[in-house]
């Protein structure tokens, strides 16, 4: 299959096409893929279960993962969900559009295909004009998972969607790059209690601050793998991944960080192994690793985000077959951002503080 790429850009003419062309295909039940605020979408028609069976096909994602929908204005809500809860309202009122996804109990009309068997829907109003355009002119909801390759790090512009989906689907639009660069927070509203299943921009501090109560899913606090049945079943893939084997280094102490990076590297070197360090602004020039990226400054979450995955994918690109990364404290954004480098670190993490109050404790024995 051809796979037509357009960008958007100053023509408006152009523009008009793109959108004409893009709706046309999504609405002939075909793939579209799309720029959000948070990363590329791979859209189809959400309530077509052929177009979602293309979407899992193309991705090779496994089909009991659902998908998120996508919509444009909240009188969708009645005819994705049922039994809507007051919360829903409240979050949507004060995030969307925004970079959030709320799980509800899914109306009839939502094909099993869609949300992967379950009897729930994801749905989320995208905080990106191109999106929302898109949405608005087709005339449909559109279930889209981030638009790679399934397991490999979301995309977060269209070169990275072109590098996976080229000839698998029938349209690109490429719009900038995805300023979160981070997936969505997903919240289950089907509780008693508001559930976090995945971290993301919307941090569970912003959501207790409009619904007073907000839990994380014990599936994501773990961060790792062995979790038998987490809600969003997403997160029991491998996932983010980089080809390289990849370790995270954390501990309060910079140089120690640092010290240990440049140790681990240096072994994996000698050995003749292509190595990459993830870094920030203030550490880059210290490391001796043949590749060596800052996500950006240690104070600036929102750059660390939105250049996360496209870090790891240089890694890839560049042959990297063993990665170190520095670590973010978990609060805020960071609790997010550490949940995806850990799982893109298969949950190998060195922490030099841990060892060392073991290294106390056994010395006070
Ligand atoms: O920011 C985002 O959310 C991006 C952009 C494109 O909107 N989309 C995205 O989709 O990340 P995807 O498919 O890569 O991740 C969706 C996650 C999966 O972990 C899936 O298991 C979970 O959402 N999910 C979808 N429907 C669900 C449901 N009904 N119940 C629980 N989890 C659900
Ligand atoms: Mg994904």
């Amino acid at each position: 299959m051809e796979t037509m790429f357009r960008t958007i850009g100053r023509d408006r003419k152009e523009n008009a096409e793109t959108f004409q062309k893009a709706s046309q295909i999504l609405r002939g039940g075909g793939l579209v893929a799309f720029p959000t605020e948070t990363v590329y979408g791979l859209g189809g028609n959400g309530l077509d279960k052929q177009a979602a069976l293309k979407i899992y096909a193309a991705k090779g994602r496994p089909s009991d993962n659902p998908l998120i929908i996508h919509i444009a204005d909240l009188k969708a809500f009645n005819e994705l969900c049922v039994d809507i809860p007051q919360t829903a309202y409240l979050l949507a009122e004060k995030f969307w559009p925004g970079p959030l996804t709320l799980v509800m109990k899914k109306h009839k009309n939502v094909p099993y295909t869609t949300t992967g068997g379950l009897d729930t829907v994801a749905v989320r109003m995208p905080n990106h004009p191109t999106a929302l355009r898109l949405i608005k002119k087709s005339g449909i909801y559109i279930a889209a998972p981030s638009a790679n390759l399934s397991g490999r790090p979301s995309p977060t512009n269209a070169a990275h969607v072109l590098q996976d989906l080229n000839g698998k689907i029938d349209m690109i639009i490429g719009d900038g790059e995805g300023d979160i660069g981070i997936e969505s927070t997903i919240v289950d509203l089907t509780g008693r209690i508001p559930m976090i299943l995945r971290p993301g921009y919307i941090t569970k501090e912003m959501l207790c601050e409009v619904l007073g109560q907000v839990e994380i899913d014990p599936a994501v606090e773990q961060g790792k793998q062995n979790v038998q049945r987490p809600k969003a079943p997403g997160m029991k893939y491998r996932h983010y991944a980089p080809k390289g084997e990849m370790v995270i280094v954390e501990g309060m102490d910079e140089r120690a960080v640092v010290n240990k990076i440049n140790s681990l590297v240096r072994d994996k070197r000698l050995q003749g192994i292509r190595t990459g360090v993830l870094a920030t602004d203030r550490t880059k020039g210290a490391y001796r690793a043949d590749y060596v990226i800052s996500v950006g400054s240690r104070e600036n979450e929102r750059c660390i985000s939105s250049r996360l995955f496209d870090a790891l994918r240089r890694f890839d690109d560049f042959g990297a077959e063993f990665i170190v990364s520095e670590s973010f404290p978990r609060k805020n954004v960071g609790y997010a951002i550490m949940n995806r480098l850990s799982k893109a670190a298969g949950g190998r993490i060195i922490n030099l503080d841990e060892k060392k109050e073991n290294e106390d404790d056994s010395n006070r024995m």
